[in-house]
């Protein structure tokens, strides 16, 4: 297969927001409990935070994580989370069936955030609670004292205020099995007001608004219509989520959902515009996608034990192990979200750690990555710049998902303080490699200085506690610089980062 890559200097889609690589973490399963904190672990620092888990978050570069929920957030009251540690109430969490100590809560998690060098993203309860509770949060969490909700972080041993920016108003509220559902009206009127307290509070903050759990839901898109008709002025992103599979093993198909996904931001993107206008409206709203990621293992397993089982604490829970074809799809997904970098301004992997994540740690025992990680933190550390605009002629192909459906995914970003391009390329050929002819416009020279690869691993082959390292990426070839453009093969089913300076 030949494939012929245009990238021109002058062709952009526009600065990619930083945060577009950012992740989720769930109260849920063994994500906090048993993920970042395990006391007594041989790991764990003074206060039961992994070392080993959070040297893999680090090195991820992650720029913003969103907390504490997902579905556990729409029953969640903050104030169990606060306070002397063993006077905190266990409670039981609706959405996972399990038990919460809240030996974890908003202080502890910021400690952790902190120490991972990332920013928070708060998610408040609009399911079983309302206005005044998240208020009394956003006060707790963001003001500095002489007020009852500041004095009392600051008795709790927090003096300084987290300074949070951005927040999630609810999750999934389009969702039946949400606690606390609503219809995009009564939803519309609550994150209305919500955002309005919130940003009386504080202008700067960044209000989300809950779009669409998926595109498959028999709302969408009118829910994204009738929610953002009710508050369209008073926020700055709606959320979509959606989660992947392959469970008829069809590859090609699979590959096929990262174009689905370019039309769902496409349309929501579209309801936007549509809304904007009909309220004449100065600001804009950019998407916040809050949670995608691969999620069918084990899903279904998952679903019938979470029905039977005693409400255990902390249960191993969406423990999807990954292959070499989900890295493959991951990298590609991330092709997707750099292209709508001019709609698509936050994105958050879900999750981070052992529920549905990159990183896996087990009990007593080691952490590990998973094949997913790496496309991921290649795309959060080299990402980061103007992403432009690439054209790519090769053959396509059709499927249930989408049409036309390039072969080769290339996505560029050109980071203009160091001046270099990264291309992150994808070969979604079952059989054939790509012969590839990159010309560069615009730049003074090309010179290759990383070629990254993960190539050549059967499609179902992980990672594991045994096996950590059995899918990486590798230094790459078969490519090079020729007379200023980057020509040569790229296999059948493989990733490249391809850095030209
Ligand atoms: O990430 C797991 C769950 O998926 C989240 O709790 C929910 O928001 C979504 O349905």
């Amino acid at each position: 297969m030949k494939a012929r890559v245009s990238v021109h200097r002058d062709f952009r889609i526009g600065r990619i927001d930083d945060r577009l690589y950012s992740a989720f973490i769930e109260h849920m399963g063994r994500a906090i409990y048993g993920g970042i904190y395990e006391p007594g672990h041989p790991q764990a620092d003074a206060n039961g935070f992994r070392k080993d888990v959070l040297k893999f978050v680090q090195d991820l570069k992650i720029p913003a994580i969103r907390y504490p929920g997902g579905n556990f957030v729409s029953a969640y009251r903050w104030e169990d989370g606060i306070g002397p540690r063993d006077q905190r109430p266990i409670r039981l969490d609706l959405a996972w069936r399990s038990k919460e100590t809240n030996q974890i809560g908003i202080n502890e998690f910021a400690d952790w955030a902190q120490m991972a060098g990332i920013e928070m993203m708060l998610a408040v309860n609009l399911g079983s609670r309302g206005l005044d509770d998240a208020r009394n949060f956003l006060e707790y969490v963001n003001f500095p004292g002489g007020t009852a909700l500041s004095d009392l972080r600051r008795s709790h041993g927090t003096e300084k205020p987290h300074g949070v920016k951005m927040w999630c108003l609810g999750n999934e509220m389009d969702g039946p099995w949400q606690i606390g559902h609503k219809t995009a009206v009564e939803y519309g009127r609550l994150a209305n007001e919500t955002a309005k307290a919130f940003k009386g509070f504080d202008p700067t903050i960044e209000a989300i608004v809950c779009g669409s759990s998926n595109d498959g839901m028999p709302t969408y898109p009118e829910w994204e219509r009738e929610v953002l008709e009710e508050c369209y002025e008073n926020v700055d992103h709606i959320s979509l989520h959606k989660y992947f599979g392959n469970s008829s093993r069809d590859t090609l198909n699979y590959f096929g959902k990262i174009e689905e996904t370019g039309r769902y931001i496409q349309t929501i993107a579209g309801v936007i515009d549509y809304v904007k206008a009909k309220k004449r409206a100065k600001n804009d709203v950019s998407i916040c996608f809050d949670e995608w990621n691969v999620w069918y293992h084990i899903r279904e397993e998952d679903g019938k034990r979470i029905k039977s089982w005693d409400w255990p604490e902390a249960p191993a829970l969406l423990e999807e192990t990954y292959n070499f074809e989900d890295a493959l799809f991951v990298a590609g997904l991330l092709n997707e979200f750099i292209r709508r970098s001019d709609r698509v301004r936050i994105a958050c992997i879900a999750q981070l750690v052992n529920v549905i994540a990159p990183i896996r740690a087990e009990k007593n025992g080691p952490a590990w990555r998973q094949t997913i990680y790496y496309p991921y933190q290649f795309a959060s550390l080299y990402g980061r710049g103007v992403a432009l605009n690439i054209a790519v002629d090769c053959p396509t192909y059709d499927c249930n998902a989408a049409d036309d459906v390039k072969y080769l995914d290339v996505a560029g970003v050109y980071d203009e303080a160091e001046g270099v391009v990264t291309l992150f390329v994808l070969n979604r050929h079952l059989t054939e490699a790509a012969e590839i002819d990159v010309s560069f416009t615009g730049y003074s020279s090309a010179t290759l200085s990383l070629h990254l690869a993960m190539a050549g691993y059967d499609l179902r082959v992980g990672n594991g506690p045994d096996q950590p390292d059995r899918v990486v990426p590798v230094p790459g070839s078969g490519v090079a610089v020729e007379d200023g453009a980057l020509k040569g093969s790229v296999p059948a089913l493989s990733y490249h980062v391809l850095r030209l300076k």
